[in-house]
């Protein structure tokens, strides 16, 4: 071995050793008690809102499709936006504008510095706060939004650490404010009807489930001073394991009813191949004294881990956002009596799909996936479908997420995910550097929930 190599070698075991502590520390003494004045937060609903007063924080890529869209939803008022840049913040506020000029004429721009987005939460009191920054900083942004009394609403990850979940969560049910991590996937429609017909009971008791966010983004590294690229490549040296496990955990978790009175999240295992792909674009694409050729880039190209539930289910989830290969999530789940699985979409059942197959030995998939639509579509997408196809967003799954926070918002009824789901998905990325640390052993999962989970009211079909 090396000096450097022993070097590493060395940093890794004892960051291992560190790490383990850190993870028994989490589950146990005093993450076991809640706090007496605090409340569980798995079926809050707030009151009802009349109208929605809302504030951006972070109109990147991502922020600015919310702040767009949400200004178009009626019953908002968009009263402040903020964002490092200047040009960022007045693009989105020219959004908003154009959706409605009278609603939003209020609307007040913070760009001044790192912290400006305190002084723009106390000095507008926003209903909701809406978070789409870098993951670092959701953490701080979602604790201190709801301190300051504003239900927050924050992009996915939730987090990337085990005490920044516990720590939201703690905040959540201490100011009895709602804390959504904003998963759209679970809006998809491929996503709804699968819902709808596990719900109805079509593929009978749930076995397995399969969960994926496979998508090529190399090219990010383009953005080196701001933008997506500029902070996301430095995780791909830095931090370790499934760093983006929630647009294809989220859905599959809600198929399977986890963490709502059925079934929850137990345990974990977790291997990555080796870090090859970075490097290699890096090398290719830029000169030897490029930041990115300055990266040692160790987080493993393709990770996979394996769930078990508490009734014994599995889920594996997989992630690769560095090799060549086309977009996938799987979403897939095996049932005792049939399997829906996507990329591509389709569907086989015992005793065959009525009008389509003879048997489980075929799918239903291409043409034929209209009569499936015809059938099983789930009605929150047939009320408002063809209205978020109309204003996009991933197809239409991101409006329809606005759409229905806004509702829920108005109607003070609970939104469709809360606080624990949303940490519970984004613990994958802390337990599986947790697993791939030592050699794959099982990591559990923190009860986020203190035991709550099993009186959760399951999601309902919303119509
Ligand atoms: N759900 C989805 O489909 C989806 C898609 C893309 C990105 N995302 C998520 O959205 C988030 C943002 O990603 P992005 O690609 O838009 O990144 P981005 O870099 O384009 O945007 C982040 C913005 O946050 C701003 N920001 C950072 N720190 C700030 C601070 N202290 N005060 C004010 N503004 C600050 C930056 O200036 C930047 O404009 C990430 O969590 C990402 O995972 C989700």
């Amino acid at each position: 071995m090396n000096k450097i190599n022993r070097r590493n070698f060395i940093k890794k075991t004892s960051l291992s050793g560190a790490a383990i502590a850190t993870a028994s520390a989490l589950s146990s003494s005093k993450y076991v008690e809640r706090d007496k004045k605090s409340q569980y937060m798995g079926d809050f609903a707030a009151p009802k809102l009349d109208k929605v007063r809302l504030a951006f924080i972070g109109v990147g890529a991502r922020g600015t499709g919310h702040a767009k869209q949400f200004a178009s939803i009626e019953g908002t008022e968009v009263v402040a936006i903020c964002d490092l840049y200047k040009d960022l913040a007045e693009r989105s506020k020219r959004l908003c504008l154009e959706a409605d000029n009278q609603r939003h004429k209020n609307l007040k721009l913070y760009h001044t510095n790192e912290n400006d987005w305190i002084k723009m939460i106390e000095d507008t009191r926003p209903d909701a706060v809406f978070i789409s920054t870098n993951w670092d900083n959701h953490a701080p942004m979602v604790i201190k939004a709801m301190e300051l009394g504003s239900h927050a609403f924050v992009e996915v990850p939730m987090a990337t650490n085990l005490k920044d979940l516990w720590d939201i969560i703690d905040t959540s049910e201490k100011t009895r404010k709602h804390c959504m991590m904003m998963e759209n996937v679970n809006y998809g429609r491929d996503e709804l009807m699968f819902l709808n017909m596990c719900r109805k009971g079509y593929i009978g008791d749930f076995l397995h489930a399969e969960a994926a966010y496979i998508h090529e983004l190399r090219f990010q590294m383009e953005e080196q001073e701001r933008g997506t690229g500029s902070w996301r490549t430095h995780h791909y040296a830095k931090s370790k394991g499934n760093l983006y496990p929630t647009h294809g955990l989220g859905p599959v978790a809600q198929y399977m009813n986890l963490g709502r009175g059925d079934d929850n999240f137990k345990s974990l295992v977790s291997y990555s191949t080796p870090a090859l792909g970075r490097k290699l674009y890096a090398e290719k694409n830029y000169s030897s004294d490029h930041k990115w050729n300055g990266l040692e880039y160790n987080n493993g190209d393709l990770n996979t881990s394996i769930i078990k539930t508490s009734m014994g289910r599995t889920i594996m989830v997989q992630w690769d956002e560095t090799s060549p290969r086309p977009y996938s999530r799987h979403n897939l789940i095996q049932g005792t009596k049939g399997i829906l699985a996507g990329f591509p979409t389709r569907v086989a059942l015992d005793g065959g799909v009525e009008g389509i197959t003879k048997n489980h030995h075929s799918w239903a998939k291409g043409n034929a996936l209209e009569k499936l639509y015809e059938k099983y579509d789930h009605p929150l997408y047939k009320r408002i479908g063809e209205e978020a196809r109309r204003m996009g967003g991933h197809g239409g799954m991101d409006f329809i997420m606005r759409f229905r926070i806004i509702e829920c918002l108005r109607q003070g009824t609970p939104l469709d995910q809360n606080v624990y789901e949303g940490c519970f998905w984004s613990a994958v990325t802390p337990l599986s550097a947790e697993s791939i640390l030592n050699d794959g052993a099982p990591q559990k999962f923190p009860d986020f929930t203190r035991g709550n989970w099993k009186s959760t009211n399951q999601l309902d079909i919303i119509s």
